[in-house]
């Protein structure tokens, strides 16, 4: 790594870059931790909470059922589903996030534990979701195989992930606000707006919605189907465990 990149040994990680690193990573978010949400709100244009509420749908939770919510971050994203009354786990590998996500609801069973390594047994849970939080994790297809195997059979998946707008002409000028009005936006309101650089390049980066579909195929996912929203900007990713 460069003498200008992220560097975490003698101080913060502002951003991580596009290989990753774990570390680099959960350093990235300790550092916007405490301004996370504010920002969202700030730079999705409010569109975040839309989104959430197609989440919810998409995931069906019902009472008492046991619903994990990987790279929860604050838990913002798992509260939709605790209100429906099921027993949600928020879990995390970002300590500054889930120390946040205490402090603000803390009767939520906040848990420490890595995507591609999770700390849950086999056929735990009736869904897994996993909300803006699957682009940032070094290694997709086992974070994918992951929650496979700690979903119940007859579970279900549902991934929430930044996407690649349909219409060319909008996709156009989406690229052009990732790349030039959503720095200085995230200057204005973060607390760490290199962070927002990674954003937007990891956005770039991501696989469409078809090549994502195909990922889901490859971990064993089943009736895997996919929903834009906005146009394509975030797309939900739904599958199944073979019962
Ligand atoms: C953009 S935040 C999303 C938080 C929340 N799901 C939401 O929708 O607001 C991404 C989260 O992914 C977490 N993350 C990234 N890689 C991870 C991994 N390998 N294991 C667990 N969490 C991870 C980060 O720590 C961060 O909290």
């Amino acid at each position: 790594m460069g003498a200008s990149g992220p560097y975490c040994q003698n101080g913060p990680v502002t951003r991580a870059s596009l290989d990753k690193q774990p570390h680099e990573v959960a350093s990235m978010f300790d550092d916007v931790a405490e301004r996370y949400d504010l920002t969202n709100d700030v730079l999705s244009l409010g569109q975040a909470r839309l989104w959430r509420k197609e989440v919810a749908r998409a995931v069906d939770a019902r009472p008492a059922q046991k619903v994990l919510d990987l790279a929860a971050g604050t838990a913002t994203s798992s509260l939709p589903f605790a209100r429906t009354g099921a027993y949600v786990v928020p879990c995390d590998f970002s300590l500054g996030m889930l120390r946040v996500g205490k402090q603000r609801h803390s009767w939520l069973p906040f848990t420490a534990g890595d995507a591609t390594k999770l700390p849950f047994k086999d056929d735990t849970f009736d869904a897994v979701t996993i909300s803006f939080g699957l682009r940032n994790v070094q290694d997709t297809d086992a974070a994918l195989r992951e929650m496979y195997r700690v979903t119940k059979p007859g579970g279900r998946v549902v991934i929430c992930e930044f996407s690649h707008p349909t219409w060319a002409p909008f996709r156009t000028v989406y690229t052009e606000y990732l790349m030039r009005a959503l720095p200085p936006a995230a200057r204005a309101v973060s607390s760490s707006p290199d962070a927002y650089v990674y954003l937007a390049e990891s956005i770039r980066a991501w696989p469409d919605q078809r090549a994502l579909a195909g990922r889901l195929g490859e971990a064993g996912w089943g009736k895997v189907a996919w929903r834009n929203l906005t146009g394509g900007v975030v797309a939900l990713h739904r599958g199944f465990k073979q019962a």
